[in-house]
């Protein structure tokens, strides 16, 4: 039989054994809603309260911080909506993004250039798949409220430079009244696995990402919003997640993430994400030397360690998945 290996975990990737094992009590006997005033009901809001907390501690910020969704979709839908249509005044709003963004983020900023809420510039990157901090200032105008920039492409894995954007930023709003200031959100949905977390080191008031590419399972998200940040729900109901996201918490799915999130931060991880950029780079060599007319996309240097992404000349890239 043919052995077959799964290299799409830019896609989804497997439960891990250990978060399975924390998440597995609160879908059967720790099955109670936090809401629930109830000895059971406390006890899962006791899991939902100590998740946060794990989470906040991962990002470097307060657990009122966190919100935790349905998927990363939702966070970037629910931070780039929102913020446009709780900021928007007269005329239209700006937002700056790149043409590398997922849709989730690409979709939102389309729908709002549709209602003429806002205007927005999509830089592009260069040959290394990373977005120039120099195109990201001179593109900032009196009417940009959003920045918004993926942290590491879902396809080539281009590393952006959050941080150094994020300093720019910092330096533009010290210059503006508080109400006219440049919110910058980053997907950090590839990222948050591999790359720096600290949200005040990234210099971002928004940082979105999602349980499947870590090792917890699909349906669960989460985003850190900074404190004060001008942002209402996207779903309304019973006033969950500090009445930013209504919807009974799911709580398995955030003992699961909170669970992928301590396993991220194990020592242990460290040696293994070492292990593999030995083995990306092995592939990338190895198909580069033996497939004619294999080239890699982006850069080897800005690049998240789990990726490698290459053009065939003459090769359709779905056709060759498919294969
Ligand atoms: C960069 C990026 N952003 C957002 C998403 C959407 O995440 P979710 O599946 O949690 O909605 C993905 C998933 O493919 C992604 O790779």
């Amino acid at each position: 039989m043919k052995k077959h290996i799964y290299l799409d975990y830019s896609a989804t990737t497997p439960v891990d054994p250990k978060v399975l094992r924390a998440m597995l009590p609160y879908l059967r006997k720790e099955f109670a809603n936090p809401s629930s005033i109830h000895q059971p009901g406390q006890r899962a809001r006791a899991a939902v309260d100590e998740s946060r907390k794990t989470i906040a501690d991962f990002l470097n910020c307060f657990s009122d911080e966190i919100i935790f969704t349905g998927s990363a979709s939702e966070a970037n839908n629910t931070i780039i909506q929102k913020l446009i249509e709780n900021k928007k005044k007269k005329g239209k709003l700006h937002i700056i993004t790149s043409q590398i963004e997922h849709k989730a983020v690409l979709m939102p900023c389309e729908m709002l250039e549709k209602k003429n809420y806002a205007e927005v510039t999509y830089l592009p990157v260069y040959k290394d798949g990373v977005v120039k901090v120099s195109d990201v200032k001179k593109a900032i105008k009196g009417n940009t409220v959003l920045v918004s920039i993926i942290f590491a492409n879902n396809e080539i894995g281009s590393v952006q430079p959050i941080s150094e954007i994020g300093k720019v930023i910092e330096d533009i709003n010290k210059k503006r009244k508080p109400s006219d200031k440049v919110y910058f959100h980053t997907d950090a949905v590839q990222g948050v696995n591999y790359l720096e977390r600290d949200v005040n080191k990234l210099g971002v008031d928004f940082l979105v990402f999602s349980g499947h590419k870590i090792y917890a399972p699909k349906g669960i998200g989460a985003f850190y919003i900074k404190k004060g940040s001008p942002i209402t729900p996207l779903i309304y109901g019973g006033g969950h997640e500090f009445g930013l996201r209504s919807g009974t918490e799911n709580v398995a799915g955030i003992v699961a993430l909170a669970t992928a999130v301590k396993e991220i931060q194990d020592p242990r991880a460290r040696v293994k994400n070492i292990r593999i950029r030995q083995l990306r780079d092995k592939l990338i060599k190895r198909i580069l030397k033996d497939i004619p007319d294999s080239k890699l996309n982006g850069s080897l240097k800005n690049r998240l360690p789990n990726n490698a992404n290459f053009s065939i000349l003459g090769a359709e890239g779905e056709a060759l998945v498919i294969a």
